[in-house]
């Protein structure tokens, strides 16, 4: 599965922490856009959904929730809640992001502009696009 689990840069020291994620050392890509997740309901459930080509990191910056990874053949779940942490998730992977903490803040780099036509929302054709 195209996925992985990265650290961070960590600068912490007396005054605070400070975590650094540099474009093509940490975060394996040229990011073209951010957005982020936050004030999500209890037992909410976010995502369900592939992509074509993006290439995306998750990080929590605050807060924790889980993401299921799925590639049409295997499926696991993780846990982010570590801010010097990102989950890398290359195309082809379909995902539920759920379990958010109540002060959550899901911050994702994104490889691409937005684009509706990079998507796959239903289930079945993402299992046909792996095969
Ligand atoms: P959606 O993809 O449903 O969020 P999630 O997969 O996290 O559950 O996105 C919600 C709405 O926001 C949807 O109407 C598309 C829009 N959107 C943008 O316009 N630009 C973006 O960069 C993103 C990520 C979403």
């Amino acid at each position: 599965m195209d996925t992985k689990m990265m650290k961070f840069q960590l600068h912490g020291d007396s005054r605070g922490q400070l975590v650094v994620a540099e474009t093509m050392a940490e975060i394996p890509f040229e990011i073209k856009r951010l957005y982020y997740i936050y004030g999500v309901g209890e037992g909410i459930e976010r995502g369900f959904h592939s992509h074509k080509n993006l290439q995306q990191v998750y990080i929590a910056i605050h807060g924790s929730m889980k993401v299921t990874l799925d590639d049409g053949t295997e499926s696991k779940t993780v846990t982010l809640d570590d801010p010097a942490e990102g989950l890398y998730i290359g195309h082809g992977v379909w995902r539920k992001i759920f379990d958010f903490s109540p002060d959550a803040v899901l911050l994702v780099a994104a490889s691409e502009h937005y684009s509706e036509d990079d998507y796959i929302r239903n289930y079945e054709d993402f299992v046909a696009s792996t095969k």
